[in-house]
């Protein structure tokens, strides 16, 4: 059996590109489900986690606005941590764990405090709700690592999303509340 490194050295072979030992099936674990695709039909090596959830997938809450993470409109939480699915690429998720805003239970805290916060003259958290789902999970994130922020850690946990409509302040008083609710929740009242 002729040594594949001696015939590359020789010139007889080609090197293996980097394409050919990348794995040719790609697993992402969304929202409870595995999905896989394959690399050279499905995605390509530059194909985003992003276009991956809004285009193959359907996952549309996330938005992608910049597409080169200065906006927090794509985040998701991909093994607990906020991620910005725009600057992940899908061969780095595969094997990892992926939720967006759809896998969210409707109750949760959440999303129910931000519900809440959009009643008229309450402070709005949210006017045309471009910027909600990435503010929703980049907040979700933050509570499960720290469920009793203080006002000044919600603001710097959001730090990465833009609101266009300029509901920050609505924003950060959702997320207490939502801390809130998770706290009277643990206390059964
Ligand atoms: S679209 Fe990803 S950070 Fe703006
Ligand atoms: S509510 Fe419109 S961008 Fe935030």
């Amino acid at each position: 059996m002729p040594d594949k490194r001696m015939e590359v050295a020789r010139g007889v072979r080609e090197p293996e590109t980097v394409a050919a030992v990348q794995p040719r099936e790609i697993r992402i674990h969304v929202n409870g489900e595995w999905r896989s695709f394959r690399l050279e039909s499905d995605l390509s090596p530059a194909t985003t986690l992003s276009y991956v959830l809004r285009e193959k997938l359907g996952f549309t809450g996330l938005k992608v606005s910049c597409d080169e993470g200065a906006c927090g409109a794509c985040t998701v939480i991909q093994d607990g941590k906020a991620v910005l699915s725009c600057m992940v690429l899908a061969v780095e998720a595969d094997g990892h764990d992926v939720l967006t805003i759809e896998g969210l239970p409707q109750d949760d805290p959440v999303v129910v405090a931000f519900a809440e916060q959009c009643e008229p003259g309450y402070g709005t958290a949210m006017q045309c709700g471009y910027c909600t789902p990435g503010f929703v999970m980049t907040a979700r994130a933050l509570l499960n690592e720290n469920p009793t922020p203080t006002l000044a850690e919600v603001k710097d946990a959001l730090a990465g999303n833009i609101c266009r409509c300029g509901c920050y302040a609505g924003i950060a008083q959702a997320v207490l509340r939502a801390a809130e609710k998770m706290k009277a929740r643990r206390s059964g009242t």
